[in-house]
């Protein structure tokens, strides 16, 4: 297996080896302090071990329902939000593409459904489930989130409308808490089986337990590859010596990133593969970093795309407020040969016989000059191929840098009090229950 590289020399122009140096201390009591758990939010860091510390007869489990799932429907329909969707969704789109529900063959379509409250969304996923056989998978480590439950209570009726209460019984699989909250106790009443979110697993840490991988042994992806690669990078980043640990020198170069004044990190792609990939990654980081008003604000790019629409901003006002954080591969999931046109009508004729991923590595090559030229430096993470394994990898190695990237910047990585206040506003204004005494006043400042 191949490790993941971290090549920062387009970066020195704006953060030096002495100031990575200097950052280094701070990175290491950082990566100590995850070591030895005992930061902020320690009773949250069951991820750092689950790819060697998991529930095999559950994994076990995972494959055989994945099989049962495969053999049995046409449609399987994923429900969950933030960390309990995201995940799975970028994994899947990554390794078989933006398209896998139009070129899936042998293994169902999935829609992720219930991470909006849309009913537009609902209602286009219940008309195509119209004569195809479907399970559900609800995923929601606190059982009690808004968006997938509406969700569910419509794809459970559209389950029981469809088939026996026995059948449907079968068809319907919950992952969430392992004895508490709403969903567990109707999956114990109704006889639904179901998948453990361990308690020391915050929902955007959750890709490799139950969460993702149900849905990515749905997709026919191979999850012993994906926890191996994950193992090989829990085994690989403990070094407390930067020039021995990429992860930690990323953690402490995008900490230095934004001790200079960087306030946005664009994580950048050339394969639109990856797009859910980015998602994936904004979440984490957000929901992780941003707090007590600090935080480098993730944003994300899929390249050549993007240089046709926010590349001018990025070119010509990026560089007091951002750097980019590039994940490159060597090939691409496939290739293909331009070919020689006679008469060379359209003035490729110099490229004939070239593969069409040449191209978009010159255009890698081309942007990664211009926006350092820019003043926008550039972090560039290469892997050789995009596997299994290599995404396994990836999810380790940013989890990891995440959490030491947190600890270097002072806060507490693993909670999100932030994402509360939405909540309350809206569920006072949807006169819950318990919410009665702030729903006159919201209104009031709404004029409503
Ligand atoms: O990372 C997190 O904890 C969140 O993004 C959650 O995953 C998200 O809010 C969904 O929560 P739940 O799984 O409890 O429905």
């Amino acid at each position: 297996m191949e490790k993941l590289k971290l090549v920062n020399k387009y970066a020195n122009k704006f953060v030096s080896e002495e100031e990575i140096n200097a950052m280094a201390p701070r990175a290491v009591d950082a990566i100590r302090t995850l070591h030895s758990k005992n930061g902020e939010g320690n009773d949250f860091l069951g991820w750092t071990t689950l790819p060697t510390d998991y529930d095999k007869e559950e994994f076990a489990r995972i494959k055989e329902t994945a099989e049962f799932v495969k053999n049995n429907c046409d449609i399987f329909i994923v429900i969950g939000i933030g960390g309990s969707y995201l995940g799975a969704r970028a994994v899947i789109e990554a390794l078989k593409s933006q398209n896998y529900n139009l070129l899936a063959k042998d293994t169902p379509q999935i829609f992720f459904i219930g991470n909006t409250i849309s009913p537009a969304m609902v209602n286009e996923l219940v008309s195509l489930c119209e004569d195809k056989d479907i399970c559900v998978n609800v995923i929601s480590k606190s059982g009690t989130t808004t968006e997938p439950a509406i969700a569910f209570r419509i794809f459970r009726d559209l389950v029981y409308k469809k088939y026996s209460a026995e059948e449907a019984a079968k068809r319907i699989f919950c992952t969430t808490d392992k004895e508490r909250g709403t969903l567990k106790n109707l999956a114990d009443e109704q006889g639904y089986e179901t998948f453990v979110v361990p308690d020391d697993v915050g929902g955007r840490f959750s890709v490799l337990t139950a969460v993702g991988l149900l849905p990515i042994a749905v997709a026919g992806i191979d999850i012993d590859e994906l926890m191996a690669g994950a193992k090989f990078a829990q085994d690989s980043l403990n070094s407390e010596d930067l020039n021995e640990n990429d992860c930690l020198k990323y953690a402490a170069i995008r900490n230095c990133f934004y001790d200079k004044g960087k306030r946005l990190e664009c994580f950048i792609s050339y394969e639109p593969c990856m797009t859910m990939f980015n998602e994936w990654l904004k979440q984490l980081y957000a929901e992780s970093e941003g707090k007590d008003g600090k935080g480098l604000y993730p944003v994300s790019c899929v390249f050549s795309t993007d240089l046709h629409s926010v590349g001018q901003f990025i070119q010509e006002s990026g560089s007091s407020l951002m750097f980019e954080t590039c994940v490159k591969f060597g090939k691409p999931l496939s290739d293909l040969v331009i070919e020689e046109q006679e008469g060379n009508i359209d003035g490729l004729n110099f490229l004939a016989g070239k593969q069409m991923s040449y191209v978009n590595e010159k255009a890698r090559q081309g942007t990664l000059l211009a926006h350092t030229e820019g003043g926008v430096g550039n972090l560039i993470l290469e892997f050789d191929e995009i596997s299994a394994a290599n995404m396994g990898y990836l999810i380790y190695f940013f989890e990891k840098a995440c959490a030491i990237s947190g600890y270097i910047l002072g806060i507490n990585p693993f909670n999100q009090p932030g994402v509360e206040s939405y909540k309350k506003n809206m569920f006072a204004l949807l006169g819950k229950p318990g919410y009665e005494s702030e729903k006159e006043k919201l209104e009031k400042e709404l004029g409503i």
